[in-house]
């Protein structure tokens, strides 16, 4: 079968639409196929992402959850034990806002829908600051990373977790195995999306390793910057603190 043309990922405005689309678009299967697709992995990495964010020093604090989308990172934060904060959660794709607004339930999680290139706050508002697998979809990585920069106080966290490509040979070869057969032809039947899911494995691929994502963050103002590759390099925890 013939891909779509669409499945390639564009670059600037074009870029932010087709994202904004993707996830509009397979919102309503969006946790499922997470869960299915990650066999349930990515529930631990982002508790490791939330650990690094050392919310326990401020842990009353407003805490900023860019590219939000269904709550999963902001949930992880809100509900650990001893967290009397809260969590500001934002994305600019609605439908994934409102696809997860059941599962906030009583956690002070409060949704805002707002670009990450442009995010609607205030300078050094934030505690702290986590994005899961988000920054991969950002047309402008640098001005995004920019812009949580701006918006956390002096001192305080970004932490990115985000797909990365596995360093050694073997695990890389069967990790691009499954995510460029398995997991179109899943994502494919269950979203019923004709090329979301091919979007997905093309984006990681463009995306810089973690040396140069590190680099990234030094060059647009983060200090004490580090990263840990998790399940063998599939993906990554990054962070760094606002100077
Ligand atoms: C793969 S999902 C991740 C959702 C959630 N953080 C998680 O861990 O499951 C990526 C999310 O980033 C959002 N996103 C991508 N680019 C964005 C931008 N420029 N501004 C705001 N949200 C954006 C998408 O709408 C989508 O909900």
């Amino acid at each position: 079968m013939q891909r779509p043309p669409d499945a390639a990922p564009k670059s600037g405005v074009d870029r932010e639409k087709q994202v904004q689309q993707i996830f509009s678009e397979i919102a309503p299967r969006y946790d499922l196929l997470n869960h299915i697709l990650s066999l349930n992995i990515d529930r631990s990495w982002r508790r490791k992402a939330v650990q690094a964010l050392e919310w326990e020093s401020a842990s009353s604090g407003v805490y900023l959850d860019a590219c939000a989308g269904t709550y999963d990172l902001s949930l992880e934060l809100a509900s650990k034990d001893g967290f009397k904060g809260s969590v500001v959660a934002s994305d600019f794709a609605h439908p994934m806002l409102v696809q997860g607004t059941p599962k906030i339930g009583d956690a002070l999680v409060r949704p805002v829908c707002g670009d990450s290139l442009g995010l609607p706050f205030e300078d050094n508002v934030f505690e702290g600051a986590t994005v899961g697998f988000g920054v991969r979809n950002l047309s402008g990585l640098e001005r995004g990373l920019s812009e949580f920069r701006r918006v956390l106080k002096p001192g305080r966290r970004l932490v990115v977790l985000e797909f990365t490509t596995p360093p050694n040979a073997i695990v890389r070869a069967g990790y691009l195995f499954y995510f460029h057969n398995i997991l179109p032809l899943v994502g494919r039947i269950v979203s019923g999306h004709p090329w979301a899911y091919t979007y997905l494995p093309k984006s990681v691929k463009q995306f810089p390793g973690p040396s140069d994502l590190g680099a990234l963050f030094e060059s647009v103002g983060f200090t004490d910057v580090g990263w840990t590759l998790v399940s063998g390099g599939i993906a990554a925890i990054h962070w760094g603190s606002a100077t």
